[in-house]
């Protein structure tokens, strides 16, 4: 099985086992982090990370990633380029590839990612769009594997808006063989093409959505929740009126699996979609879900244009 010179633009792109084995490579990088013995897979390549909206983690820990593996991070804020002044995707993405050897891209309309996949001849990674959050979900999945052991038998329930970390968690869960529940308000359901591919890899009881968020908590072994005004999204005052029902808070938590963990992609609008006291409790992992981001994109880079071992 190999991923060498694909692309990453949804979480649909990968099979069940590939997903394993990233997963796989993401525990096993971050162990030879630990102990100092990273193998400098990606020395002397250059990967090209372009911005058209704000981020943190995402590009510091693909920044980290591709430095720790020894290759050379290439940061661009879209607006600084020829990009922001209406030079095409795909121009963009024909001359890049005759730089770099990997391209991510964070921007607005999902076709976007797609356009500069069919036109680049390097691999592309979608760091975020409108519709979906690949890269997320990798950390996201790394991270459940490393609290429960495995996916068997659990059940992820997240609360709130269904968005683009939503639509690939859904997919995400889906693959990987656990229970994905959303408990949203009519009108804020995940993308219905998106549902209808999780469901033909999980099966119709196995990816849900409900109303009830007390539905969806109760048993989940996963509580995930998101912010309710999403990244060049409007009507602000609408979408907090009708998300409001949805909060992760300690009332929620107590619903759940006694051994369950609280997720959120970040950044978080503490006491908006969660509060203080579940953020930074016990049951809380999202600061081990943050690092991960860093150790799932360096697999992720490591199999689409590593040196193989
Ligand atoms: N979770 C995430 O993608 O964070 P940033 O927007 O800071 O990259
Ligand atoms: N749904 C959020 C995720 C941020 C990482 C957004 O798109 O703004």
């Amino acid at each position: 099985m190999s991923l060498k010179g694909r692309d990453l633009l949804s979480m649909a792109d990968l099979e069940a086992g590939e997903l394993m084995l990233l997963l796989e490579e993401a525990a096993r990088f971050k162990r030879a982090l630990r102990a100092g013995e990273v193998r400098p897979s990606l020395r002397g390549k250059l990967v090209a990370l372009i911005f058209q909206k704000p981020s943190t983690r995402t590009r510091v820990s693909f920044e980290a990633a591709v430095r720790h593996l020894g290759g050379h991070p290439l940061n661009m804020n879209a607006s600084e380029m020829q990009l922001g002044r209406g030079e095409s995707i795909s121009d963009t993405g024909r001359v890049l590839s005759r730089y770099v050897q990997a391209i991510t891209l964070r921007t607005f309309a999902h076709r976007e990612v797609e356009e500069l996949a069919e036109a680049a001849e390097v691999p592309v990674i979608n760091a975020l769009t409108d519709l979906e959050h690949p890269c997320q979900v990798l950390a996201d999945l790394l991270t459940i594997r490393e609290r429960f052991g495995g996916f068997d038998g659990l059940r992820l329930a997240y609360l709130g808006d269904g968005n683009n970390v939503a639509n690939s968690l859904a997919l995400g869960c889906a693959l990987a063989g656990m229970g994905f529940t959303i408990a949203c308000p009519e009108g804020y359901e995940p993308d219905e093409d998106i549902l209808d591919r999780a469901r033909s890899l999980g099966g119709e009881e196995g990816v849900r959505v409900v109303r009830d968020p007390r539905e969806a908590a109760s048993g989940a072994h996963v509580l995930y929740t998101d912010v309710w005004v999403s990244m060049g999204q409007g009507d602000e005052e609408r979408r907090l009126r009708d998300l409001r029902p949805y909060q992760l808070n300690g009332e929620v938590l107590e619903l759940a699996h006694p051994d369950a963990v609280v997720m959120h992609c970040l950044p978080a609008h503490r006491g908006q979609e969660i509060t203080d006291e579940v953020l930074d409790g016990p049951r809380s992992v999202v600061w081990e879900q943050a690092e991960n981001r860093m150790h799932a994109q360096a697999a992720l880079l490591h199999l689409l244009v590593g040196e193989e071992d």
